[in-house]
């Protein structure tokens, strides 16, 4: 197949938060990596994307902050545009799925379809508040756990006992944001019956892609050998996109309906505007000269491989994606990015703290693109990347290149001269990167392509340091003009290599060097330069990052940690309900345990436990050891030196880890599973029965 153009599209981000480095590093990044890269080589490209502001979660929010939902997505919209744009995400249209142009587009795609029969429509019980007049999602809907009796179960989790529910297994189920009680009431939705699409997306991705990564390949083959099922398009919800069918009052698209039918209404909304530039909307999406790429991450590969491709293919006039670059995710200092914990470096707050340095973090996150596997950002990374690389080895070229030709010619390209053997080798391997870039890029191998950029950088510093022309230059001054001649060709090239990945040092070198414009044709040249062309002013194009900035966003994460902690406490304290009362029993029995008070004379850990402390406590009775298992509960064992406490003294002696254990301290657990060691309110003497 022979491709005339490249849609690329970048999954639509929810309007309900700002977007965070995580986005940047699965999709906007490699997405606009290729989209720069094609352009570069001058093929026709549209780059779409927008918000997704529809869905169950901006509602929420607005409720919690007691805004409009329309006043959530309006702000958030805003800051994600301006966050793309800040980064050089260098989309053709980021528009949004409130628009007038797509609801309607989306209404009239779900119509073409129920008119055409495309749907099954089905009744069916869901929970429903008598008083607010509104069906429940899942999660929307607590009760009482039917293992655990946790009287806060979700919908779909219980978080005490971690057992996985559904909502008509709750005990008196409730609404989640006014505690009203819950009663079953029959809806109808409408259902894309997947399971119709079955064997053709069978045939399409497991035997005509399996060129897509393994990742995308095996959730989807997975997905289809699990067999498809219907799946309901619509929703009872008052935010969304009515559905157009006569009564359906009450009733929306669902968000992941519209949602990918934007990519389509964002590329009109474009082209509409503007047909001489962009040509019409239904060449981008009805020919099949043009070549459908979807940027998304790994949550979304469900949708993009199976149901949108189901929903087009219901249409019968569109394309279909030809490639699924998903990436897995980024992690953040060892832990999951997430936005409710703030678990994250948010694009804007980055740009307040690192002004300028878009490039620094495109680089950092490409370098650790998750493409195959989840990766760790790391600031100590960051900083020794930027460091390390972008200024030891493509700053530091750059600079030394420039700063010399300024010295000895005067700003000036010198005449390239008589090239000498190892000139011609330094040429080879120079000339080989254009190949091997193309290769990788091809591939979405954008990790591994910007390594090869940088190849390029290293090439270009070990030739002035093999070669030192700043010795030459007392010597030598044709020889001196040669060496600076071709470093300067690697410097052109450079800004070209890298243009996709780091796009406005690429127009700073590009100044730098007095260039107007470049082809990516030209990478591999030798003949950028002219001889006798004036270079533009010379500046750091990266700069060093200090300790300082580094340990303040440490801080900041160590900050947020502790503060998680201490809510995730108070959340657990809030829920917490004492466990039941044992069965009964009698004084009798209690009677036969000897409980006694004693003082902790030492108190320490137990070699290879972590668990265990060992306890020599003064009983009255000449001493005795103890161990306890609360070593997790007290990091600090010597807290409990000099305490009284409160221990059974008549259990028989007990070896554990090679050590005896004579008897039992006595400890309360907390809310958070924490041991607290009991005490006495005013001193007593040692060996006092307690009853
Ligand atoms: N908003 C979704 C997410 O962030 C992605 C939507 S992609 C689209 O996971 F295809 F639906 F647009
Ligand atoms: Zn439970």
């Amino acid at each position: 197949m022979e491709y005339k153009r490249t849609l690329i599209t970048a999954a639509l981000p929810y309007a309900n938060g700002p977007v965070h480095i995580g986005h940047l590093a699965g999709v906007y990044v490699p997405a606009d990596i290729y989209a720069r890269y094609l352009r570069l080589k001058g093929q026709q490209v549209l780059f779409v994307c927008g918000s997704d502001e529809h869905g169950v979660p901006v509602t929420i929010r607005a409720r919690k902050e007691g805004i409009t939902t329309q006043q959530v997505v309006d702000r958030y919209h805003g800051i994600i545009k301006q966050a793309f744009a800040d980064f050089g995400i260098s989309f053709d249209i980021y528009s949004r799925t409130t628009s007038a142009v797509h609801h309607q587009f989306a209404s009239d795609y779900f119509r073409k379809l129920y008119d055409e029969g495309k749907f099954v429509e089905q009744t069916t019980e869901q929970f429903y508040d008598p008083e607010t007049g509104h069906f429940l999602t899942d999660r929307n809907i607590r009760g009482e756990c039917p293992h655990c009796h946790n009287l806060g179960a979700y919908g779909d989790q219980c978080e005490k006992c971690g057992s996985t529910l559904s909502p008509e297994e709750l005990i008196n189920p409730y609404n989640a944001e006014t505690g009203n009680p819950l009663v079953k009431k029959p809806t109808s939705h409408w259902y894309l019956p997947l399971d119709q699409y079955q064997q053709w997306l069978e045939h399409w991705i497991l035997d005509e892609h399996k060129e897509w990564r393994p990742n995308v390949y095996g959730q989807c083959k997975s997905w289809l050998d699990g067999g498809l099922r219907p799946r309901a398009v619509t929703r009872d919800l008052d935010w969304g996109i009515p559905v157009p069918v006569e009564g359906a009052e009450g009733k929306v698209l669902y968000v992941w309906f519209d949602a990918p039918i934007g990519y389509i209404s964002n590329t009109k909304e474009l082209c509409d505007a503007q047909p001489d530039k962009y040509g019409t909307w239904q060449m981008w999406w009805k020919d099949q000269a043009t070549r459908l790429i979807h940027f998304i991450g790994k949550d979304n590969i469900v949708f993009h491989c199976i149901v949108f491709p189901a929903m087009l293919k219901a249409d019968g006039s569109y394309i279909l994606p030809d490639n699924v670059p998903s990436n897995e995710f980024l992690n953040l200092e060892g832990d999951k990015i997430s936005t409710s914990r703030n678990w994250a470096v948010w694009l804007n707050e980055y740009l307040d703290d690192f002004p300028g340095k878009q490039d620094v973090l495109r680089y950092v996150l490409t370098a650790n693109a998750p493409e195959t596997k989840d990766n760790d950002f790391t600031w100590a990374d960051f900083q020794a990347r930027n460091n390390n690389e972008l200024v030891a080895i493509y700053g530091n070229f750059i600079n030394r290149a420039l700063v010399l030709t300024g010295k000895y010619f005067d700003g000036k390209v010198p005449a390239q001269g008589v090239l000498t053997d190892y000139d011609r080798q330094t040429i080879d391997e120079f000339c080989n990167v254009k190949g091997e870039l193309e290769k990788l890029l091809n591939d979405f191998r954008f990790r591994d392509a910007q390594k090869e950029a940088m190849n390029l950088a290293r090439i270009g510093n070990k030739y002035l340091a093999d070669t030192e022309p700043w010795k030459l230059a007392k010597t030598d001054m044709p020889r001196t003009a040669t060496i600076l001649n071709l470093s300067l060709q690697i410097a052109a090239n450079l800004a070209i290599a890298f243009e996709p990945f780091l796009p406005f040092s690429s127009a700073k070198l590009r100044d730098m060097l007095g260039l107007e414009a470049f082809s990516w044709e030209n990478l591999g040249s030798t003949g950028l330069l002219t001889e006798g062309h004036s270079l533009g002013e010379v500046s750091l194009l990266f700069e060093k990052i200090d300790d300082a900035p580094v340990q303040a966003q440490l801080d900041r994460l160590a900050r947020i940690k502790a503060e998680n902690e201490a809510e995730a406490k108070a959340e657990a304290l809030k829920n917490w309900q004492p466990v039941p009362v044992k069965t009964p029993t009698t004084i009798d029995d209690f009677d036969k345990v000897d409980i006694r008070v004693g003082t902790v004379m030492e108190c320490g850990p137990v070699k290879k436990s972590d668990r265990l402390l060992l306890f020599r406590i003064d009983d009255g009775m000449g001493g005795r050891t103890i161990l306890s298992g609360i070593a997790q509960s007290y990091p600090d064992p010597s807290v409990l030196v000099g305490k009284q406490v409160l221990f059974v003294a008549n259990f028989p002696p007990r070896k554990m880890m090679g050590l005896e254990s004579q008897g039992m301290i006595l400890s309360a657990v907390d809310a958070d599973g924490k041991l607290v060691v009991t005490t006495v309110t005013s001193p007593v003497r040692n060996g006092a029965q307690v009853g």
